[in-house]
């Protein structure tokens, strides 16, 4: 019986507003890859939590949840954003916003919620191939990727980004404080004691800061096709 060579990875890791989301869906395009968006998991353990009223924390009660919540992608079938499921309910919206990503972030210092993901995770290694995009992707969940990307941008550049974004959604932000809220999560990611934000050591970094998304796309398809 013969063993197929399990499907390619490209990791793309690097902190909130790194570009990390539109870059890894336009380069999983571009391959005709599937793609993970691993913060999307944590962001809906949260969300999850906080419907069901816990404590976030509570380690036991949210890795209960992390285990019991049930996290469906659904392509949108007229090309635009894909939805994500939780537990029934199309929660992309709400997953969205600064509330559920600093729920996220608590939850994923919990190393069992950590665990509680992982094979979720390697479920999306199918062919022809996958983009990983999250914090940990190519340093714990795909240690073996053949390749590995590590996108950062200033944290003041990350803060603009994500400005413009919220704000063409309407919302109520400021600059200066969503930097804030950048630096802090930047810090709690790094120094946590699992799966801490790091590149690994054999990724290709990319700092995006000045650099227009075709460019950046660009740049990590090179890292695929040389
Ligand atoms: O990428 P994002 O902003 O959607 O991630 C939300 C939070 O989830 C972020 O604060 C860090 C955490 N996260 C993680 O710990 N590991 C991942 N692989 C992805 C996200």
């Amino acid at each position: 019986m013969s063993h197929a060579a399990p499907a390619p990875v490209l990791t793309i890791d690097g902190p909130s507003g790194s570009g990390k989301g539109t870059i890894s869906a336009l380069v999983a395009e571009h391959l005709g890859w599937r793609l993970l968006d691993s913060g999307a998991l944590y962001r809906a353990v949260g969300y999850a939590a906080g419907m069901a009223g816990l404590d976030l924390s509570d380690v036991d009660a949210v890795t209960r949840c992390a285990q019991a919540t049930k996290i469906h992608f659904r392509a949108a079938s007229d090309g635009s954003q894909t939805r994500v499921i939780v537990n029934g309910h199309d929660a992309t919206d709400e997953l969205r916003t600064e509330t559920a990503g600093a729920a996220a972030s608590a939850i994923a210092s919990m190393p069992s919620v950590r665990e509680a993901l992982v094979a979720l995770q390697l479920g999306f290694r199918k062919a022809p191939g996958l983009v990983a995009d999250g914090r940990d992707m190519g340093t714990v969940i795909f240690p073996d990727a053949a390749y590995k990307v590590f996108l950062t941008a200033s944290a003041a550049e990350r803060a603009k980004r994500r400005y413009k974004q919220l704000k063409e959604k309407g919302l109520s932000v400021t600059l200066g404080g969503l930097q804030r809220e950048i630096e802090a999560r930047d810090s709690r990611d790094a120094s946590r004691a699992v799966a801490p934000l790091k590149p690994a050591e054999d990724a290709v970094l990319v700092d995006t800061t000045g650099m227009g998304i075709d460019e950046v796309v660009a740049k990590v398809l090179a890292v695929v096709q040389p």
